[in-house]
């Protein structure tokens, strides 16, 4: 059997993707290389932004063979080769899949053309300690290494991965699979991301490998000084990318796949989910439980039980038989809805999406021309063809069902795509065959096997265009399962199908903070896990947990206890509204961090390291990270635990609920009960909030409040972002961008940029000086007397107080918010 293409029933079955990758080498056909670099392209400047048809680049032309190399003023190196035997295919769309920043999907084409010519010997491309070379092709892969010689890189990034932050010593897998059990070696899960952030000694670098085709990324696994990575194409577009720090090579990286966009206000607001809240007599129960328990809450989403029979874009008229009735009654009390949607469209004959698409022939198709038909939640199920810019625009085109009755957002779920017809033995991973086609727009079909990653790309996109075309004047919010490179500009990520587990809250922290390394912002985990029945105890430990990540929901399955904040009892309640409640304190400093995401590619969550690459403490600290650039966070994923040990890097740190001063670069053991998620201020920082509301359409009352928490010169800053928090007018210059800043008692207000009134007119600004008290007094007799961990045990669960302010001679000022320097 020659290339592992087995004969079965007439079919080529494509087994290369089942296969160990240790059994995968085979001696090589052919070497690709000849790639010298250095020096010459640091002249050259590549735009790889707004246009990107336009691509400037050297081509050198190197004795028998020719490519080109691109080179970034900032140090990125592109390199792009590839065959000469296969420039007929060219240009297929998952080749430029992950070109900078176009607005339409898949990027029409770099056209620059570079033809691969038979190499001779493989020599190799040197950037500082990195040696990237030994290109081999093998019958099912391309391989290439890098070598770090006689140091021993540490390897970040990789997307949505379980298992530590540093992905060293181990293989990767970068095939999007429906993978419900995330027990720590599983890999692969739903979304890849093949870029890595690799630290030499004190030198950073970035590696994205931008093909679709399944890849694998031997992380030091075989040899510790280098990374091994099999592509499973005859393709490859390699960026390398060379940065003072981690932020500098994340910037190059969003440079080419482009950044988060702003989301609208309301999105960062808690969303309450299950599989499913049906019918709508359930839905306006949980939107009363929210109001008369005085929970803040911005939206409730709707899994697949809202359809007739699973049937996309379609309503069950028993169960909800006025939707539009029931999304205005919603909106009177303040919750917006984001309703799911799968790919998998049901085979009937008399359902109009499935006949329009068999008409029109956008369904995805076997090699004998057959449509083929998988199975997901509706029963037997066809796939739509994304690769196709006419199969996107009506796919968008269809979301005019719901739009019109009032749904705010899209849930898109089961796109890797998931397949239940999957067998463990031909397909482990429940996706469709790899010997589909897809007809892409080029006329050239592609096989699947070099799709499958970019499936869910495909859909996201066409799910904005349905907001482009239906809901024009709003920014529209997506999340997705399932993506590949450059998935943030279309949507966020939640982490699927976790457990009610300690475990997954634990693996959620390096787990979502892997996906903000890799470009994409906005991340959240199912907030108490999805699978099983969460205790109370982690449910507060995760509500909490999750309050201080991006994206904020909870979700479970439809065989579980009820997962609602009020559905473990008072003490959980309570726990749950004051975490709702700082929440939403908290949203103008929030809202103004995915300004940044935005505008600077500034991961909203982000592990310690990034701040601080110099320090070796931080380099694999699993379970810390920074909300913002001034909160850490330390959440408790453990059951039963009263103290959490916190390493705090360089400055000084202020305790959230009791203002006790800590110095840096220290460890501290930090009094942690129910209720309490361990949190630190950033010294130096300003921290804009406000009082919270019930959700974000509520009217605002009171001041801006600033709190100031001085650094160990007497210093601080912080700044504030504020638009109309929907709609497109921010991106035309309608915001306020306002900065302050502190130095011993003066205090200064600059509006940056005032394209838009705030909607406050006066600040409050409190300045922290801290207390040196020991911490467990300080933290006040109603923390002190807790025995357990456990709510359940509790009379009543104390709460600590937000902003606390101890020191003795803090102030508090009341100053018009304005450009201007006040004392205080
Ligand atoms: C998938 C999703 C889950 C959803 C379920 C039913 O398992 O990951 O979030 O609830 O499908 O739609």
């Amino acid at each position: 059997m020659s290339n592992d293409k087995r004969e079965e029933g007439g079919k080529h079955i494509d087994l290369a993707h089942t296969e160990n990758p240790s059994r995968r080498i085979k001696p090589p056909q052919r070497s690709f290389s000849i790639l010298h670099v250095s020096g010459e392209p640091e002249a050259v400047l590549i735009r790889p932004v707004k246009d990107p048809k336009v691509l400037h680049g050297w081509k050198l032309n190197l004795a028998s063979m020719q490519m080109s190399v691109t080179a970034h003023t900032s140090g990125l190196t592109r390199i792009r080769l590839w065959n000469n035997d296969m420039s007929s295919a060219w240009p297929e769309s998952w080749a430029v899949s992950c070109e900078p920043q176009a607005a339409e999907w898949p990027p029409q084409g770099v056209v620059e053309t570079s033809l691969y010519v038979e190499a001779g010997p493989s020599p190799a491309v040197q950037v500082g300690p990195i040696t990237l070379g030994s290109w081999q092709q093998h019958p099912e892969a391309l391989r290439f290494s890098l070598d770090c010689g006689q140091q021993m890189p540490r390897i970040y990034g990789l997307g949505e991965k379980m298992g530590r932050l540093e992905r060293s010593g181990r293989v990767w897998d970068m095939w999007n699979t429906d993978e419900p059990e995330h027990t720590p070696t599983r890999d692969p899960l739903y979304v890849s991301i093949p870029f890595a952030m690799i630290s030499v000694g004190e030198q950073w670098f970035g590696l994205f490998v931008d093909n679709p085709a399944r890849q694998y990324w031997d992380a030091g696994a075989g040899s510790p000084n280098s990374l091994t990575i099999d592509v499973e194409d005859e393709y490859l577009d390699i960026y390398l990318m060379q940065g003072g720090s981690p932020r500098e090579v994340l910037g190059q990286y969003n440079s080419l796949t482009g950044s988060t966009p702003l989301p609208p206000m309301w999105a960062l607001g808690y969303h309450q989910s299950r599989y499913s809240y049906a019918p709508q007599s359930e839905v306006r129960r949980i939107a009363r439980e929210f109001r008369t328990k005085e929970l803040p809450a911005d939206v409730i989403q709707f899994d697949i039980d809202y359809m007739n029979g699973y049937r996309i874009f379609t309503w069950d008229k028993t169960g909800f038989p006025d939707p539009s009735g029931l999304i205005a009654e919603l909106k009177q009390s303040g919750f917006k809805v984001i309703s799911i949607v799968d790919p998998g469209i049901k085979v009937d004959p008399k359902y109009s999406i499935y006949a329009q698409g068999v008409e029109k022939d956008y369904f995805c198709k076997l090699p004998d021309g057959t449509r083929y038909q998988g199975a997901v939640w509706p029963g037997k199920a066809v796939y739509p063809d994304f690769s196709r810019q006419e199969v996107r625009s009506w796919w968008g085109e269809q979301h005019r069902e719901l739009f019109k009755h009032g749904v705010a957002g899209i849930w898109n779920d089961m796109n890797e795509p998931a397949d239940f017809t999957g067998d463990a033995e031909y397909r482990p991973d429940y996706t469709v065959p790899n010997e589909l086609q897809v007809a892409t727009d080029t006329g050239a079909p592609v096989s699947f096997a070099r799709f499958h990653n970019l499936y869910a790309a495909g859909m996201n996109s066409a799910t904005r265009e349905g907001f482009a075309k239906h809901a024009p004047d709003k920014r529209g919010f997506v999340i997705t399962r399932s993506g590949y490179a450059g998935l943030q500009r279309t949507a966020g990520v939640w982490t699927g199908d976790n457990c009610s587990w300690w475990e997954h809250l634990e693996a959620a922290v390096p787990m979502l903070l892997g996906l903000s390394i890799s470009g994409v912002s906005m991340v959240g985990s199912d907030t108490g896990g999805f699978q099983e029945d969460a205790s109370p105890q982690l449910y507060a430990r995760w509500f909490s947990f999750s309050a201080f990540t991006p994206y904020f929901r909870s979700h479970t399955a439809n065989d579980t206890r009820a997962h609602e904040p009020w559905s473990f009892g008072t003490n959980v309640l309570n726990i749950s509204r004051h975490y709702l409640q700082l929440r939403y304190a908290l949203l103008p400093y929030l809202y103004t961090a995915f300004y940044r995401a935005e505008t600077e590619a500034e991961p909203v969550m982000k592990p310690m390291f990034f701040e601080w690459p110099e320090d070796q403490r931080l380099q694999e600290l699993n379970n810390e990270y920074l909300f913002g650039g001034q909160f850490l966070v330390a959440p408790v994923t453990s059951a039963d635990t009263m103290w959490r040990h916190v390493y705090l890097p360089a400055g000084l740190w202020y305790d959230f609920w009791d203002d006790h001063l800590y110095r840096g670069e220290s460890d501290q053991l930090i009094h942690a009960p129910i209720g309490k998620l361990p949190l630190c201020v950033r010294g130096g920082s300003v921290i804009p909030h406000e009082s919270p509301r019930l959700h974000t359409d509520a009217e605002r009352k009171g001041d801006l409040l600033l709190d100031v928490y001085p650094d160990a010169e007497g210093q601080a800053q912080g700044e504030l972002y504020c638009d109309a928090e929907e709609g497109w007018g921010y991106r035309s210059g309608e915001y306020s961008l306002i900065a302050f800043t502190y130095h011993k008692g003066n205090f200064q207000i600059t509006f940056e940029n005032s394209g838009y009134s705030p909607a406050w007119r006066h600040a409050r600004v409190r300045v922290h000086r801290g207390s040196r008290a020991g911490q467990q007094q300080s933290a006040g007799a109603e923390l002190s007397g807790e025995q357990t961990a456990d709510p359940l045990r509790l009379s009543k669960a104390a709460l600590p107080e937000p902003f606390a302010l101890r020191g003795a001679e803090h102030s508090d000022a009341r100053v018009p918010l304005q450009s201007g320097r006040w004392e205080v």
